[in-house]
């Protein structure tokens, strides 16, 4: 790796060496299977979309962006104005740079095919979820973007059925997620460890702030929406009471923390170490949150941080999609926290 640094004053006024997003990626290129020019310029042209959905969101009490969009989305779901402004930033990043062949995003029903492949350029597949928990937005806390990059290979037929081209989150070869809290951080993983990056606001540009990231292992967060309790199996109620019970000293050593986007309590259990639920329930057999767009990438995050990410049974990134919009049961954290649950999962069927 060839460091390549610049310097700005630190608030104490001498001069504080820092790397920029678009350095660190350029200074791994080589570190890339299939290295090319064009997987960093797919990230830069992600982290541009990021900035410009950025924008939007720190400013939006001051637009017109805030409430719903008037249109339902393939799920069903209403889409916030701010759904679909983030979702035509990043389609439009990944048209003018072209180096993807195929898109997929929450906010649209079918993949979108984009020009032809050749030579090692176009031949990326991202498939992303453009504003992650976007109930958030009126109530100014935080959401999130995230995605997901294959690279499809040359041969692919791209007009072939999309059963055909979806591919386990084992292939991903980049996911990332960008997280608009109180700070606006872009994190994301090419196989080789984690590295989190922090928008410095006066240059505009990421800076690497969390090199190699590593969760904790003595995770105190559980997030989960408790609320529907009574809606989970037993063995997942038996997991929540085990997860509580006091430790030899009596104390009770976990935290409940729920923001309600997957991307920011993802974010936060982390860096403190947790585990992060959102399980099948009696009328969500798939759960709600899907696997393309939001599992796969933070299953592959959340592994290459010494973590663990499972749908109650097996390891989500080995699970062969069949469908853009297809749901999944999540936990994901802590790797002893994850394979508890696992057991507790797995006894309650023998039981
Ligand atoms: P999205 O806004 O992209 O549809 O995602 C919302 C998801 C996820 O981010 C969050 O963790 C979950 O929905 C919250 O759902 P509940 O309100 O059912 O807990
Ligand atoms: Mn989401
Ligand atoms: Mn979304």
């Amino acid at each position: 790796m060839h460091a390549s640094r610049n310097e700005i004053p630190a608030a104490s006024g001498t001069l504080r060496s820092f790397m920029t997003l678009e350095q660190f990626i350029i200074d791994h290129q080589e570190e890339q299977a299939h290295s090319t020019g064009a997987f960093s310029r797919l990230i830069r042209d992600i982290s541009i979309a990021a900035k410009v959905i950025n924008r939007n969101i720190r400013r939006a009490g001051l637009l017109d962006v805030f409430g719903a969009s008037g249109d339902i989305n393939v799920q069903g779901e209403v889409q916030k104005k701010l759904d679909v402004i983030a979702d035509e930033e990043i389609v439009r990043a990944l048209r003018r740079g072209g180096e993807c062949c195929l898109i997929g995003s929450e906010e649209q029903p079918d993949t979108i095919s984009i020009g032809e492949a050749g030579d090692g350029v176009g031949r990326y597949a991202v498939y992303f979820d453009p504003l992650d928990g976007s109930s958030n937005t009126d109530v100014n806390a935080s959401v999130g973007t995230i995605f997901s990059v294959y690279r499809l290979d040359e041969d692919a037929d791209r007009s072939a059925m999309l059963s055909e081209v979806l591919q386990p989150g084992t292939e991903q070869v980049a996911a990332g997620y960008v997280a608009y809290g109180s700070s606006t951080m872009f994190v994301y993983t090419t196989g080789e460890g984690v590295n989190g990056f922090t928008l410095d606001p006066e240059i505009g540009e990421f800076v690497l702030s969390h090199p190699d990231l590593k969760i904790p292992n003595h995770g105190k967060m559980y997030s989960v929406n408790e609320a529907d309790v009574e809606d989970f199996s037993e063995g997942f109620r038996r997991y929540l009471r085990w997860l509580k019970a006091p430790d030899e000293s009596g104390q009770r050593t976990v935290r409940l923390r729920y923001i309600g986007a997957f991307v920011s309590d993802f974010h936060r259990n982390l860096i403190t170490g947790g585990i992060y639920m959102y399980p099948s329930s009696a009328g969500s057999p798939d759960g709600k949150l899907r696997l393309m767009y939001e599992a796969n990438p933070l299953a592959f995050i959340a592994e290459q941080a010494g973590g663990a990410a499972s749908n109650g049974r097996n390891r989500i990134l080995e699970i062969q999609p069949n469908d853009l919009h297809q749901r999944v049961p999540v936990f994901i954290g802590n790797e002893t926290l994850v394979r508890e649950l696992e057991r507790h999962l797995a006894e309650s069927v023998t039981a």
